[in-house]
């Protein structure tokens, strides 16, 4: 059995497999469906603290979480330690959750520009102080998810600053900033944090089925698993990596039309949480709809539609017609 009881900060998880933080992705009604299948632990798109702490666009934070939303962890992006713990505490008095993270990983121009997301890795002492800030002001448990630097004695520092300042967890991207999704993700690198650190540490970057799952918890010795691109569309991985880590064994066959059900489900909770109107729906309709059999032709129609309700009523009546 190589599913284990991650522990972060105060929280005992029922696994170590999480979703990660995705901008456009993991919106409340995508991780309550992750979670429906095994994730233990999923986190918000990352809530950049300008706009966090600006009055009049505040509001886009409405629906970040609900109570079956548990456990969750939000994701702040920022450069300054001092707005970081401002947007981190009203978070934490708003939605309490178990754990906040600091971006320390995106590479887009339009975050490192503003010397935030994977920009910090480059200032070890801004890091020190960022982490330091919320810790010592948050009653909330803290981690960093970073990147791996050019030179494993710089990532090294890195981590070890994190840990000092007091963080829970970090996670760990196995490719450097520059690399952005290219080439793969590197293991070893992310092992040598793993083995710097007394805090635990999560092993990020290609899983997509259980193959690359064991094998990253194998060659990283990680505490615990975060999956991202391969749950884009397809929650379901979570139940499929998480029965194979347990038994050694994989599931049966998918059900034919599993991913246009789950699509279905995901509707069903944007409604519930009033968040329909708020994604791009076309472009999640995509990801589900991906590799099945005569989708090509669902997608084309979906192309030529204007709004969620029309993709919402083509999808449920192409369930219909399969059902
Ligand atoms: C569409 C998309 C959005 C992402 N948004 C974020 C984000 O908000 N915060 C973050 O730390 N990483 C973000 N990432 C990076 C992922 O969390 C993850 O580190 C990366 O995709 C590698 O893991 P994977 O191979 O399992 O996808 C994003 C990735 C994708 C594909």
């Amino acid at each position: 059995m190589k599913l284990k009881k991650l522990k972060i900060g105060r929280t005992e998880l029922s696994g170590n497999l999480l979703l990660a933080p995705m901008a456009d992705v993991t919106n409340l009604a995508f991780r309550l469906l992750c979670r429906r299948y095994g994730a233990d632990l999923t986190y918000t798109e990352m809530i950049n603290v300008d706009a966090l702490l600006n009055e009049s666009r505040k509001s886009f934070i409405k629906g970040l979480s609900s109570e079956e939303d548990r456990p969750f962890g939000v994701q702040l992006v920022g450069g300054c330690p001092d707005k970081l713990k401002r947007a981190a505490l009203f978070i934490e008095e708003e939605y309490r959750p178990e754990i906040i993270d600091v971006n320390m990983g995106c590479p887009a121009r339009c975050i490192t520009g503003a010397g935030c997301g994977s920009a910090l890795l480059n200032s070890p002492e801004l890091v020190y102080s960022i982490i330091l800030e919320l810790t010592e002001s948050l009653d909330t448990p803290v981690s960093a998810k970073i990147r791996l630097l050019g030179r494993e004695e710089k990532t090294l520092e890195i981590a070890r600053l994190i840990e000092k300042a007091g963080a829970s967890a970090v996670t760990v991207h196995g490719r450097t900033a520059a690399q952005m999704y290219s080439g793969n993700s590197n293991l070893e690198g992310i092992r040598a944090v793993k083995n710097e650190l007394s805090i635990p540490v999560i092993a990020n970057g290609d899983v997509k089925d259980e193959e690359s799952a064991e094998r990253t918890l194998e060659l990283t010795g990680c505490d615990g698993l975060m999956i991202g691109r391969a749950a884009m569309g397809n929650p379901f991985i979570f139940k499929k990596i998480r029965h194979y880590l347990e038994t050694g064994e994989k599931l049966g066959a998918d059900k034919p039309f599993r991913q246009l059900e789950d699509f279905n489900s995901y509707i069903s909770l944007l409604e519930e949480h009033n968040l329909l109107s708020s994604i791009n729906l076309r472009m999640h309709a995509h990801w589900f709809t991906k590799g099945l059999r005569g989708s090509r032709h669902v997608r084309e129609k979906i192309n030529g539609l204007e709004d969620g309700k029309a993709i919402t009523e083509l999808i449920r009546s192409f369930c219909q017609e399969i059902y």
